[in-house]
Formats: structure tokens, C-alpha cells, sequence
């Protein structure tokens, strides 16, 4: 069994809190999976200002969605000699090659928000949420919300292959199992972009009655609902009641959502992966100290009872 940190998500997530230990002018490579969400944005800007506080020069690559360029990226950090690298994974599998060369670099790889499906030991570490747990804490407090009522769900999924997109629907799929009355009766990629969002729930909402059969929408992010909410209102329905709008993240626009009555539920990501990133390879090139093997951020459920409009004012400077 991995051995396990677990991090205050609240306090990470206003990015301030943690050590700013110099890192001995580290060069850090940051390959960044692209700018398809508001968490995405808030995590590259944050991993940015970790990074400047604590002197680390970072090389910074966005892969654009392409697992291809990210592995070029890695080449190309490793021909550079940097210090470490830092990896948020777009999909889970074909990280073995790559990492192996790092590996016989002598360059510790930490994967940043996304779990991949590779021996342990060619990463340093990882710094995510439990991706499951996160689905698990959607669905519960659907199956709370609807109690014995039927209840049709549509799901956003996140791209396909992803970790988080294969974690937050098994652990939504948990928090229902038994719950009879709550079924899920589509289920498609959004990508994670509100775009997608939007266009898919089009689609649901035409095969489902223009929306008349669906009860609640599941989205694996924040940015896939607010895509959705549009179709909602576009097809002449009111998000939020008529159909009830869940999701992860906690980007502030989902708070304003809330405010406005048309999202129901998210559950928060902290965008601050890079600070217990860095602390880890800080005390590991310094004192060969070995992180725990997962450094795992809290997951939070926040609903309109969370006074949203001042969770939206606390976050909205933060790079989202
Ligand atoms: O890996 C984290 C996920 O990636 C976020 O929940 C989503 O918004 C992003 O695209």
C-alpha cells in the first residue's frame, strides 16, 4: 500500500501558506498538459509564483492536450540537464519509456494532479487528490439531495483516459450503487472544456425529452458545467432546479453560479500542486530524503450554503 500525505486544501489553495525555503537555485522542467480549464490556468500560475519565490528557475512547456509533446518535453528537459521535473500526465498509460530515461538521468520526475499507470519507481512522487474519493463525494451528496425520488443522471466525462476521468466516475458510480431510483443514462466526453460541455449537453438535452427526463448533471469539472448551464437555459430550462448541476473543481465561476441559483455542488481541487511539490524535491536533492509516495490534497464539497459570492471574491484573484 502507498504510503500517504495528506495536505489542507483550504490553506494550499490560497498558495501562500507553505514553506518558501530556498530551493539552492534549482532548474525545474514543468511539462504542462495545456490551458483547457480554469483549474489549469490557476495551477500554471501558481506553479509560476511557487517557483519565483523560492528562486527555482522553471522551464515551463505547454503540450497543447498531446501526451506526444509532453514526452518531447521530458527529452528535452533531460538533454538540458535540469534538477527535476515536474509532470502533470494528460492520459494514464505510455509513461514507461520516458520516464526510464530520466530515470537513468538521475533526474527525479513528480507528477502533479494526475495519477499514471507506471512502476512506482519511476517517479519521485505524486501530488493529487484522490480522484475516486472526489466522485464519491459528488455522488453523495446527489443521492442525499434526491433521496427516494427517480433521478436521471447525464455525466461530463474528462478526456478520455485520463486519470481523473477514469477515478471521478468509478467513485460517483460507488456513491450510487444500490440507489436504484438514481440511474446514469448518458455518459460522454466533454473533454474538460466548457465548449465540449456545452455541446454535448446539447445533445443529451435532444435525445432526453429537451431536457424533460434528465434530473441532475454530473460533470468531472467545473468548466464542463458551466458549458452545460448554458445549453440548460438555452433550451429554455433552469439549471440548478430543473436540472440539478454537480462537479469538481471549485473555479470561481462555479461560485457564481451558485449565487445565481444554477449549480447545485462542487468539490474543490486545490491548484497549489507545486508547493508540496517543490518542498518534496527541495529535502530530496538536499538530504536524499524519499517523500511519501503519493503526497495526497484534501477534497471539499462546497454548496450554496458556503456563501459562494465570498468564496468567488476569495478566489477569483488566484489565476483561474
Ligand atoms: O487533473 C485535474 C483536472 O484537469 C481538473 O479537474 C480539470 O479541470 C483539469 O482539466
Amino acid at each position: 500500500m502507498r504510503s500517504l500525505i495528506l495536505l489542507a486544501g483550504t490553506a494550499v489553495a490560497a498558495g501562500l501558506v507553505l514553506s518558501s525555503v530556498s530551493a539552492n537555485a534549482m532548474t525545474v522542467g514543468f511539462s504542462q498538459i495545456g490551458s483547457e480549464s480554469g483549474w489549469r490556468a490557476a495551477e500554471t500560475s501558481v506553479t509560476k509564483q511557487e517557483a519565483e519565490k523560492r528562486g527555482i528557475d522553471l522551464k515551463f512547456a505547454d503540450a497543447q492536450q498531446k501526451q506526444e509533446n509532453q514526452i518531447k518535453a521530458i527529452r528535452s528537459f533531460i538533454a538540458q540537464g535540469v534538477d527535476a521535473i515536474l509532470l502533470a500526465p494528460v492520459v494514464a498509460t505510455g509513461w514507461d519509456s520516458v520516464l526510464e530515461e530520466a530515470k537513468e538521468a538521475d533526474i527525479p520526475v513528480v507528477l502533479l494532479d494526475r495519477q499514471i499507470d507506471a512502476p512506482e519507481d519511476l517517479y519521485l512522487t505524486a501530488v493529487t487528490s484522490d480522484q475516486t474519493y472526489e466522485g464519491k463525494v459528488a455522488g453523495d451528496w446527489l443521492v442525499k439531495d434526491v433521496g427516494d425520488k427517480e433521478c436521471n443522471v447525464v455525466e461530463l466525462q474528462g478526456t478520455t483516459g485520463s486519470s481523473p476521468a477514469i477515478n471521478r466516475k468509478k467513485g460517483f458510480e460507488q456513491a450510487i450503487a444500490g440507489h436504484d431510483n438514481i440511474k446514469i443514462v448518458r455518459s460522454q466526453t466533454g473533454d474538460f472544456t466548457r465548449t465540449k460541455g456545452k455541446e454535448v449537453m446539447e445533445s443529451f438535452i435532444k435525445a432526453e425529452d429537451g431536457g424533460k427526463n434528465i434530473c441532475a448533471l454530473y460533470a468531472h469539472n467545473d468548466d464542463m458545467a458551466v458549458g452545460a448551464i448554458q445549453a440548460i437555459k438555452e433550451a429554455g430550462l433552469k439549471p440548478g432546479t430543473d436540472i440539478k448541476v454537480v462537479s469538481i473543481d471549485a473555479v470561481p465561476d462555479i461560485f457564481q453560479a451558485m449565487a445565481n441559483g444554477e449549480a447545485n455542488a462542487t468539490v474543490e481541487l486545490t491548484p497549489n500542486m507545486a508547493g508540496p511539490a517543490f518542498d518534496a524535491l527541495d529535502a530530496y536533492l538536499k538530504d536524499k530524503k524519499e517523500p511519501a509516495k503519493w503526497i495526497q490534497t484534501e477534497s471539499k464539497l462546497y454548496t450554496p450554503a458556503d456563501e459562494p459570492m465570498k468564496v468567488y471574491e476569495e478566489k477569483k484573484g488566484l489565476g483561474y
